[in-house]
């Protein structure tokens, strides 16, 4: 595919692109399932799916399908127009998380960009001296998106060095401190941002009655309830929405405001949607916030085919099944000792070390041909494709339990 070797691709790149990204010294030219071949022709076990976006692994034939269909019928003429894929979309949205309509755009920190405008919306917002109702909160280790924004929502000092002053109106609250978040709720707090399962903040889930609780503060203090589902959405924690991990006291299920969803949505193709309870969404009226190229017609037919695999493939149970696979193995490895603790649900699992630093193993799988990641420095994570073969994984996991010995 092609005639160039990682070392020329690594270097034209390092020419002509900014170097924002922490890299792996690899060009990867195709994949396949859960494979992925380099420019030097070398092949990978691929079990971090593009940070969770190849949900259902590289080329899915439903998805090259739906694609190459709409690529030949129909391209963007914007949101002035009705769209068939984007209402197909959203009514699978509708079908498998709650009654709420969708607004499409293309990343996560876009769809929280626009949850944060509705919450302020729905509360009326503030003026420049502090009055009104405003306030945002969100937790320690969270992740939102680079946006600033999304970025006032994160509230890690390595993600917000240099771009201060950041918007106004944000605070943050310990993960599963039910009294810091209700010491933090004023007159001005319009609404409350959380992940269901934290993932850039080294896969942290809360207490499992923590988001109900939440739940009912919002509630009392007529605060939208946002959920971050950009990691823990389209099936990857063995349900379609990670909120459905969580029940209220009374077995019904824990619902947010605003849902915000990205990465697996599109199955790999840039695809965001926050979708909002009706009544909220009553308030996006036109002129109100906008994407010129959210939710057109190529992006939003793939989306639509990730939901049509997810249900005909019964890949949430098959997430939940690989999941328990992955965790029983790991306690069987050799290096086993080496890991502190494993953490997460479904597909989304971080294994934290007792070293001080994951790099050592991450760059160990990649020589052996095994992409994983690291997150918050000692944690390593995998998240694989939901479909992932047996075949795959099974050759996988012996791989990273060899990689593990790098530290
Ligand atoms: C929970 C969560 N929200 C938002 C984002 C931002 O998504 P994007 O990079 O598509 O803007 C991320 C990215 O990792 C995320 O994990």
């Amino acid at each position: 595919m092609s005639t160039t070797s990682n070392a020329s691709l690594i270097a034209r790149h390092n020419a002509a692109l900014t170097p924002n990204y922490g890299k792996l010294p690899a060009a990867i030219v195709s994949g396949s399932g859960s494979r992925l071949t380099d420019a030097d022709g070398k092949t990978y076990i691929d079990l971090f799916a593009g940070f969770g976006g190849t949900i259902l692994g590289h080329c899915h034939p439903a998805l090259v399908h739906a694609l190459s269909a709409q690529a030949n019928t129909l391209w963007t003429v914007g949101n002035q127009f009705y769209s068939e894929p984007q209402i197909r979309l959203a009514e699978h949205l509708k079908a498998k998380a709650f009654d709420g309509r969708a607004f499409f755009c293309h990343s996560g920190a876009e769809a929280n960009e626009a949850a944060i405008k509705l919450a302020r919306l729905a509360a009326g917002g503030g003026d420049n001296e502090g009055h009104g109702k405003y306030k945002i909160i969100s937790f320690l280790k969270g992740f939102h998106g680079r946006t600033l924004g999304a970025l006032s929502a994160t509230p890690t000092p390595a993600y917000q060095k240099g771009f201060t002053p950041l918007t106004p109106g944000f605070l943050a609250v310990p993960y599963n401190d039910l009294a810091a978040l209700k010491a933090a709720i004023d007159e001005h707090t319009a609404g409350i941002l959380m992940e269901p399962i934290q993932g850039e903040g080294g896969v942290h889930l809360p207490d499992p009655a923590f988001p109900a609780q939440v739940r009912k503060l919002c509630d009392e203090n007529n605060i939208t309830l946002i959920f971050d589902e950009v990691w823990t959405g389209c099936g990857r924690t063995g349900h379609y929405f990670g909120h459905q991990l969580y029940r209220h006291p009374d077995g019904s299920p824990v619902l947010p405001d605003i849902l915000t969803l990205g990465k697996a949505l599109g199955g790999g193709i840039p695809t965001a949607c926050m979708f909002a309870i009706p009544r909220l969404a009553a308030l996006l009226q036109p002129g109100t916030h906008g994407c010129t190229l959210g939710g057109n017609p190529i992006c939003a037919a793939v989306a639509a085919a990730v939901f049509d695999v997810l249900e005909k493939e019964n890949l949430c149970d098959q997430a939940a099944e690989k999941g328990r696979k992955i965790r029983a193995a790991l306690t069987g490895f050799k290096n086993a000792a080496k890991i502190k603790d494993v953490r997460g649900a479904g597909l989304m699992l971080g294994i934290q070390l007792h070293a001080p630093d994951a790099a050592p193993v991450v760059a160990a799988a990649l020589a052996l041909g095994l992409v994983i990641n690291a997150t918050s420095k000692n944690v390593l994570r995998l998240a694989p494709a939901l479909n992932i073969p047996d075949e795959d994984l099974d050759q996988a996991l012996p791989l990273l339990d060899q990689a593990l010995a790098a530290v």
